[in-house]
């Protein structure tokens, strides 16, 4: 299976303030299709040529370092547009919030630690709400990583490599991020892969 790239499940101009037409038109045009391409490029020739995308994360992690870059973020970023809605954040699904609040003290605390791990993330990588051994928890990961590769699933995750927020935010990662938390997460989203997962 070759890598392609989506369009976005929104307008460019869709998610402002908080991410502008500019941001989306540099990070999925631009560094999300570099990822495709040069995903597609290093697969050629490779063991993993017809495994689905999942398979080629967690395969190439350790093994194929190229590779790997490319479909993890590829795998991220097909996730993270979808991740966003207009108009998001506010209230999350019941069965999510109970487990949230079970797990990790309370969606406050979630945001909290959520907002702390992308801030935490030394240079290039994301910040996670992970489901593993069936309890949720935050997570972050360098560069291309993600849970999947840790024994995890990602339910949620924040792109906290400058390309995200840099145009919008200049420096500021901690107001993107809780810009992030707050106006735009797409929780009936989360709550899908959390369903899927459990
Ligand atoms: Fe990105």
């Amino acid at each position: 299976m070759s890598f392609t790239l989506p369009d976005l499940p929104y307008a460019y101009d869709a998610l402002g303030p908080y991410m502008s037409r500019e941001t989306l038109e540099y990070h999925h045009d631009k560094h999300h299709l570099a990822y495709v391409n040069n995903g597609n490029n290093l697969l050629k020739g490779t063991e993993f040529e017809g495994k689905s995308l999942e398979e080629i994360v967690k395969g190439s992690y350790g093994k194929n370092a190229g590779l790997f870059n490319n479909a993890g973020q590829h795998y991220n970023h097909l996730h993270f547009w979808n991740w966003m809605k207009p108009n998001g954040g506010g209230a999350i699904p019941g069965e999510l919030e109970k487990k949230i609040a079970e797990d990790i003290g309370s969606v406050e605390k979630f945001k909290e630690e959520f907002v702390a791990a992308g801030v935490g993330q030394f240079g290039s990588g994301w910040a996670w709400l992970t489901l593993k051994d069936g309890k949720l928890s935050v997570t972050k990961t360098p560069n291309g990583e993600n849970p999947l590769v840790h024994g995890g699933t990602p339910l949620l995750g924040v792109d906290v490599w400058e390309h995200s927020y840099y145009i919008d935010y200049r420096n500021r990662r901690p107001d993107y991020l809780k810009a992030f938390v707050d106006h735009l997460v797409n929780w009936d989203y989360v709550a899908e892969l959390y369903s899927k997962a459990v």
